[in-house]
């Protein structure tokens, strides 16, 4: 069952019934100001960290869901009635409603009684604020009488503290108003030099700022008492839980249509003027913003060049292919949440509370496969802030925090694929942009000044790192975790409530991972490709020689029959073989060992891949591993510790998937990797919304295993890996456009029934508008770029023509 529509056109998503699933979101913000916002209105807000300048506040776990957001009531004085045109707080039924989540902003449409009410929110480019713009309509035959209430409730910045130390929160809250504007000012008084407002265009009937005066103290957001009387209080908070409510009477004649914006916003003062007069905010520089962001057609303006700034982006590739899932997937939605993970990495959403993690370091070298493309200098920039935190023995930080750049010593060290990571992020950063020079910037150890060397150096350094902790097979050693968090074979946890990834009882001397063995054989053959740019021959052959070493050693203790085995543990036992009771089969090996190559010469990728179709694959997607682990293992760690069917134990954990399809692209099966990308292709599910329950727009981080009861629901929305490999599958593998050290390679695997595709993707400065025509079965292609056939796959770079037309014959 369906909860709306695609509207490919607009780029929208249409919810066309406000009870979905799940509270379904959208983000707003592209640069320092973001929130994120529900169908229903519901969300928060924050400036650069959801954690430390949390704006407004949000109840997460709460019941109902989704409560606290940027809510509107809009009040009938003939006959006292009131509702929420988003539907949340009040859930009055509603005679329409429509919900379009754009590509950042969210617009809600309702009638009631014949009163329309349409709310827009977004956030300009460029500000440091965000914009609800509120067109109300009067359908009546008759005039309409009408109030209209705003209402956020302010979070005490720190979202932590918000929810733990109400001995200090409940008297410290202060606010000032000031020609209408509710500003809020808690703990301006010291050491902040930064505040919010909420301003509103229409002259005002009165205010609240009080919590306990707008809603009453024993109502919910659902009722409030100001509401409900149909008058302001103008109360002033001084302490406990300020909020920011307006209130505008209208007028409306038959058919008449009056626009209120609003703005919520955030602004910093220099230290030293922070005052206009003792304990008053100089609002001086914020007055500006205000009154240009309440001016109607500079918000037009704005939305305007916030439509631009993704056209732009989305506009590096576009696709016309003959399955509509895979276009509007890879058009729009796909490319955006690559953006969004950019933004956020796993910071603030529907399952990430914005005050737990910080940037893993892993987690973003894989993001930057998905936006790499669209935001190449930031890309860089992001490059050279996680290399910095590298450690000078190759290891890294498992995670940094996003505004102090600074690696998390809470979470520590030695997850031990991280370093191999930044050179697959470095190499797809050189890749799409061709900017070698990267490789020479001059980048510090854990951030200590005097340390730097060439970012060069730093990948050479993680590549030793996995040379350094070979166990007793040869194989990689794991240390604390690889890809999979929670395969933990040196926890050994006993306690309740002690963290799998940070607590290791073990010496780590003999648990070993064949990911980390196929990640190294990645690795390794990109650094032979960057040495080989270079000149340097002997070194390039050295790289794959490790590669072929590993590759020997894979084979001799890494194959388990029929499939790639996933690790030996601390005593030395197999994990992932058909000898072991449960966990036989891990997929991340498989996909992860045949990109390296592993396999491909003798059969054992093609082995390895009707394993997965046989024992793994499902309609809702690829599971982790089976048979799923019953009990707990105190010698696997986390993975044990999840009921059968979610999460790492038996889930569909949706960011291997991707890696399955790779690799069937590599051994040439574009039916069978576009099939595995049908199935959690999320377009593809949106007529099973009932069963999946997530977004039917946006990836989630795992879909419930056929172990669970219930198989096919996702969880964790948006902010996942999952993002950035499906983009890279399905674009680069599948599709088979993909950026290389030499030029823009186009090597399609893609199902026999299609006929061809076309693209146009800009590379380098060049505007590729590609054609693909299947005139055989198989993969084979014959390249023209304006009519001259072009030896291979790779079109050689393109210096003195700013677009060509490529056709591409499949055989
Ligand atoms: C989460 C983590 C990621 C990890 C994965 C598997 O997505 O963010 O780092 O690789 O889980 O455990
Ligand atoms: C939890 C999650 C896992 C994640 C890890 C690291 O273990 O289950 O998916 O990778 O936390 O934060």
């Amino acid at each position: 069952m369906r909860f709306g529509y695609f509207d490919d056109q607009q780029r929208e998503y249409v919810i066309t019934r406000p009870d979905t699933p799940l509270p379904w979101l959208n983000y707003l913000g592209n640069e320092a100001y973001f929130g994120i916002i529900s169908n229903t209105a519901g969300g928060y807000s924050f400036y650069r960290d959801a954690r430390l300048r949390r704006l407004t506040r949000y109840r997460y776990n709460n019941a109902p869901r989704d409560i606290g957001g940027r809510y509107l009531y809009l009040r009938d004085s003939a006959t006292g009635e009131y509702w929420s045109p988003t539907w949340q707080p009040t859930l009055t039924a509603l005679d329409d409603y429509t919900c379009r989540h754009g590509i950042g902003y969210t617009t809600i449409q309702s009638t009631y009684r014949d009163v329309t009410a349409q709310v827009r929110y977004f956030v300009p480019q460029g500000s440091n604020l965000e914009v609800w713009q509120v067109k109300v309509t009067n359908h009546r035959v008759k005039a309409a009488e009408l109030s209209l209430f705003s209402f956020v409730e302010f979070c005490l910045w720190d979202a932590n503290d918000d929810m733990t130390n109400f001995q200090r929160n409940f008297s410290i809250g202060e606010v000032e108003i000031e020609n209408g504007v509710i500003y809020h000012k808690t703990e301006y008084r010291e050491r902040r030099d930064h505040f919010a407002y909420f301003a509103c265009s229409a002259p005002l009937a009165g205010f609240d700022t009080s919590r306990d005066e707008f809603l009453g103290v024993y109502r919910g957001f659902d009722q409030p008492l100001v509401v409900e009387a149909g008058e302001s209080k103008n109360s002033v908070a001084h302490g406990w839980a300020p909020i920011g409510s307006h209130h505008v009477k209208l007028k409306l004649a038959p058919g008449e249509t009056q626009s209120i914006n609003f703005i919520l916003g955030y602004q910093e003062n220099p230290r030293d003027a922070k005052f206009e007069a003792p304990g008053v905010i100089n609002k001086v520089t914020v007055k500006p913003i205000i009154a240009h962001y309440l001016d109607s057609a500079n918000i037009d303006a704005a939305f305007e060049t916030l439509r631009q700034y993704w056209d732009g982006l989305l506009g590096v590739l576009q696709v016309s292919t003959p399955d509509e899932h895979t276009n509007r997937m890879v058009n729009i939605w796909n490319a955006y949440q690559c953006m969004v993970t950019f933004n956020m990495s796993r910071s603030a959403s529907g399952y990430e509370s914005g005050i737990g993690r910080g940037m893993g370091f892993r987690d973003s070298n894989q993001d930057l496969l998905g936006f790499v493309h669209m935001i190449p200098e930031r890309a860089k920039e992001r490059i050279l802030d996680i290399a910095s935190t590298q450690f000078e023995n190759g290891g890294a930080y498992h995670q940094y925090q996003p505004l102090t750049k600074r690696g998390n010593n809470a979470v520590g060290s030695n997850f031990n694929d991280d370093p191999l990571w930044l050179v697959l992020g470095v190499a797809a950063y050189i890749k799409e942009s061709g900017d070698w020079a990267i490789l020479d910037e001059p980048v510090p150890f854990d951030n200590q000044p005097g340390t730097e060397q060439p970012l060069y150096e730093h990948m050479r350094r993680s590549m030793q790192y996995t040379l350094d902790r070979l166990g007793p097979h040869g194989l990689p050693l794991i240390g604390r975790a690889d890809w999979n968090d929670c395969l933990n074979l040196n926890t050994f946890s006993e306690e309740p409530g002690e963290s799998f990834q940070t607590t290791t009882n073990k010496d780590g001397a003999v648990a070993e991972s064949i990911f980390i063995a196929g990640l190294y054989g990645i690795a390794a053959k990109e650094m032979a490709d960057l040495e080989d740019h270079f000149g340097r021959g002997d070194t390039a052959a050295s790289y794959r020689d490790s590669a072929v070493k590993m590759d020997e050693v894979v084979k001799e203790h890494g194959w388990d029959g029929a499939w790639f085995m996933r690790a030996y543990n601390h005593f030395g036992e197999k994990v992932g073989s058909a000898e072991c009771a449960e966990g036989q089969i891990f997929i991340e090996p498989q996909g992860i060992c045949i990109m390296a190559g592993m396999g491909l010469d003798d059969g054992r990728a093609a082995q390895a891949l009707d394993s997965v179709r046989a024992r793994l694959a499902t309609p809702h997607g690829i599971i982790l591993q089976q048979p799923a682990y019953a009990t707990y293992h105190v010698e696997l760690g986390e993975i044990s510790s999840y009921p059968p069917g979610y999460k790492e134990n038996a889930g569909i954990f949706c960011h291997t998937n991707p890696w399955i399809m790779i690799a069937e692209a590599i051994v040439g099966s574009g039916n069978n990797a576009h099939d595995y990308y049908t199935r959690i292709n999320p377009s593809a599910r949106e007529a099973i919304s009932e069963l999946h329950r997530c977004e039917p727009y946006v990836y989630a981080q795992m879909i419930a295993g056929k172990d669970a009861p219930t198989h096919g629901e996702a969880k964790n929305s948006w902010l996942t890996g999952t993002a950035a490999w499906n983009y890279a599958a399905i674009t680069q593998w599948i599709l088979g456009i993909r950026p290389t050290f030499e030029g823009l390679q186009i090597a399609p695997v893609v199902p026999t029934a299609w006929s061809g595709f076309t693209a146009t993707r800009k590379y380098r400065g060049v505007t590729y508008h590609i054609t693909v025509r299947r005139a055989g079965p198989g993969n084979t292609v014959a390249l023209a770029v304006d009519g001259t056939p072009v030896e291979g796959s790779i079109i050689p770079l393109i210096t003195d023509r700013a677009a060509c037309q490529v056709s591409v014959t499949l055989n």
